[in-house]
């Protein structure tokens, strides 16, 4: 069927091009967005400068509950890591300031996850995610993806969500898609591969590895799709079990999207264009987190139409088919 749709996966304008849907799994998420926020602060360890253990003992964790303010030593946490031991009930999600991510930061929460929110300004994280009953569950990292030490951000988190993205607002900067959609990207595969951790989810792009249109247009913004391709390709590679989520565009759809427009998932390169809401996509996530044994090695392209109809994430994610 044809249709149109509009996307942005880097920091290029919004395009409108025609849809050619191939074939899919159909589904769809119920999950409603919560408010959230407050929470905890830990900083990272500059670049050059990975935190021994004995310096993680020592790191304080500020932690906010309502008005009151506790401080604990991160000990805990410590000793899982000196033992290697990861804990798939604690996520790590890089771009937790970005849409998609500070809404997968609040799908995971309801999902009952702890989560580890890496921002690079703590204090912008903390004003994007509002004050929740769930503070106990997030704790925020001070994490530069470019120029912090990243492993011991990850903590003893046992799945890595990466939804980060070169900013719109430096559409000028031409280094902006290589710096941040790969080698920014790549960084935290490697760390977590490093680390062992049980899980890794990219948040990617329809187009990634299709030639012709709409990608050869997205391209001319400094070439982020095919920066995109490369990050997808370092964590094919790095022997990580993983997920890619592939989105259609999220400029336009709003969190009420998916009222009117049931989420489809397909194979790796089914689709040419297509529109998702950024919160069907942190639902998507959140439903791979808890489903992992049905996420491994899976290429997830992800759409929404009217037409489709309601499935259980569980169930599509389950015929999505895996790639090894
Ligand atoms: N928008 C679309 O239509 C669309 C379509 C398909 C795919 N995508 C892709 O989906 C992903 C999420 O998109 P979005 O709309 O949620 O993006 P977004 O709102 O622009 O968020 C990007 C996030 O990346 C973070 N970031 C950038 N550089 C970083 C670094 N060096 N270290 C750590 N964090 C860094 C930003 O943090 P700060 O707050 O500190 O800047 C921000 O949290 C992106 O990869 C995007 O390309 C988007």
């Amino acid at each position: 069927m044809a249709t149109s749709m509009l996307l942005r996966a880097g920091p290029g304008p919004v395009m409108q091009m025609p849809v050619s849907r191939a074939q899919g799994n159909e589904m769809h998420t119920t999950l409603q967005s919560p408010s959230i926020g407050g929470a905890r602060s830990i900083a990272a360890g500059r670049s050059g400068h990975a935190m021994c253990s004995r310096e993680r003992a020592l790191l304080k964790i500020r932690a906010q509950s309502g008005t009151q303010d506790v401080t604990k030593e991160a000990s805990s946490d410590t000793s899982k890591l000196e033992a290697g031991k990861k804990n798939n009930n604690v996520v790590f999600v890089a771009g937790a300031t970005g849409k998609v991510g500070s809404r997968t930061v609040r799908e995971l929460l309801k999902s009952g996850v702890q989560v580890r929110a890496g921002v690079r300004d703590v204090s912008r994280g903390q004003a994007v995610l509002k004050a929740t009953d769930k503070s106990e569950s997030l704790e925020f990292v001070k994490c530069d993806l470019e120029n912090d030490a990243i492993e011991s951000c990850l903590g003893d988190a046992g799945v890595v969500v990466c939804t980060i993205g070169a900013s719109e607002k430096e559409i000028s900067d031409v280094t902006g898609p290589y710096r941040i959609d790969y080698k920014a990207t790549e960084n935290l595969i490697k760390a977590a591969t490093s680390a062992k951790v049980n899980h890794f989810i990219l948040v990617s792009s329809l187009g990634t590895t299709k030639f012709g249109w709409p990608a050869s247009i997205l391209n001319l913004f400094w070439g982020v799709l095919i920066w995109k391709a490369k990050a997808e390709k370092a964590l094919e590679e790095s022997g990580l079990s993983y997920t890619i989520v592939r989105p259609g565009g999220m400029e336009r759809p709003t969190d009420a999207y998916k009222e009117t427009h049931n989420l489809i998932l397909a194979p790796k390169d089914t689709y040419s264009g297509g529109q998702v809401s950024s919160l069907q996509i942190a639902e998507l996530i959140a439903a791979c987190v808890s489903n992992l044994d049905l996420a491994g090695n899976k290429v997830l392209e992800a759409i929404a139409e009217t037409t489709a109809p309601l499935r259980p994430l569980k169930d599509l994610l389950a015929e999505a088919p895996s790639r090894k």
